[in-house]
């Protein structure tokens, strides 16, 4: 699939689409193994070619299918982009080390794209940067970057050795969650750091809003690729949508070639107007 220019103009990407795939709740038997396993080659082949994960997902089941994943993903083609993310009670200077060896263990690789703290805790985050830079000079990640951290968490991050080269903060933003565009996207936006929207599809309960739909109706795209289109609409915002369903993988890669127009934003703003001031973060 020709990815579309718009949707791949994140620089540390390098060229993979700003939508690409969640995993939370898969390898988990919600459905078979190999469903699932086919639902993630076939969001590969349509260019989703970033995963997300975590040590989190299922205790490690995740991020064991997605390494049964890569090992059936034929090795001439474009690497994936993997994401994974450590959990703050393992986000100590020794603990970030051990943690990205069992991640990196479970997906067979040498090396994790991007690694993410997965919430704030009470480790100080200058000890948790540390570890991070260590591990992306011995070339184990490529970058590194947060999860959940409002404004003023990344705020403090800025103030923290080393913190200012972190490139991505993963937040809950969709269509009815938008509280970010106040103050941390635009601050995000300023400060060279990539907000990567989680839970795109508010959980599953954007799948069949009305007025996603029948905008969707107009394009012959079910309500999904509309929450998807819109987060994406920017060019500047990863997307990482969850499905273990190959038809529902095909149906959201639909979304990196729907450009919405300027009367159906401003619906969508109608049902769901743009913050007039400061939201607290959304956490799921
Ligand atoms: N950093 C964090 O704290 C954090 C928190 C939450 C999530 N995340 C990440 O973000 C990812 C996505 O978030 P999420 O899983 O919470 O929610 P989501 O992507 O908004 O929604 C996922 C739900 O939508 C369904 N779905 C997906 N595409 C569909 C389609 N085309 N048609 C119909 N149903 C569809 C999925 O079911 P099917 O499997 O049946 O398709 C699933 O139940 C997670 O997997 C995880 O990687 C990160």
């Amino acid at each position: 699939m020709e990815i579309d220019h718009m949707h791949s103009a994140i620089s540390f990407l390098q060229g993979h689409a700003n939508l690409g795939m969640g995993s939370w709740h898969l390898g988990q038997g919600r459905r078979s193994r190999d469903e699932e396993k086919a639902a993630l080659l076939t969001g590969l082949q349509l260019g989703l070619s970033v995963i997300d994960t975590a040590e989190m997902y299922g205790d490690g089941l995740s991020e064991e299918l997605i390494g049964d994943v890569l090992r059936d993903w034929p090795p001439s083609r474009p690497r994936p982009f993997l994401v994974s993310k450590v959990l703050p009670m393992h986000a100590s200077r020794k603990g970030v080390v051990r943690a990205f060896e069992a991640s990196a263990h479970k997906l067979g690789v040498d090396c994790i794209d991007l690694y993410l703290l997965h919430w704030r805790g009470n480790m100080p985050l200058a000890e948790t940067v540390a570890a991070f830079e260590d591990l992306k000079t011995q070339g184990k990640i490529r970058h590194w970057g947060v999860s959940n951290f409002d404004t003023d968490d990344m705020q403090e991050l800025w103030q923290v050795p080393g913190g200012r080269n972190c490139v991505v903060n993963q937040v809950l933003y969709n269509v009815f969650s938008r509280g970010i565009e106040y103050d941390l996207l635009p601050w995000c936006q300023k400060n060279g750091v990539t907000v990567m929207a989680y839970c795109p599809l508010g959980h599953g309960e954007l799948i069949e809003h009305s007025l996603l739909a029948e905008i969707g109706d107009r394009h012959g795209v079910s309500a999904s690729v509309v929450a998807l289109a819109w987060a994406l609409r920017s060019g500047k915002v990863l997307a990482i949508p969850e499905s273990g369903s190959e038809d529902h993988i095909r149906d959201n890669a639909r979304a990196l070639q729907l450009k919405l127009g300027p009367e159906e934003l401003a619906l969508i703003d109608a049902a769901s107007p743009p913050p007039r001031f400061k939201q607290p973060l959304d956490i799921l």
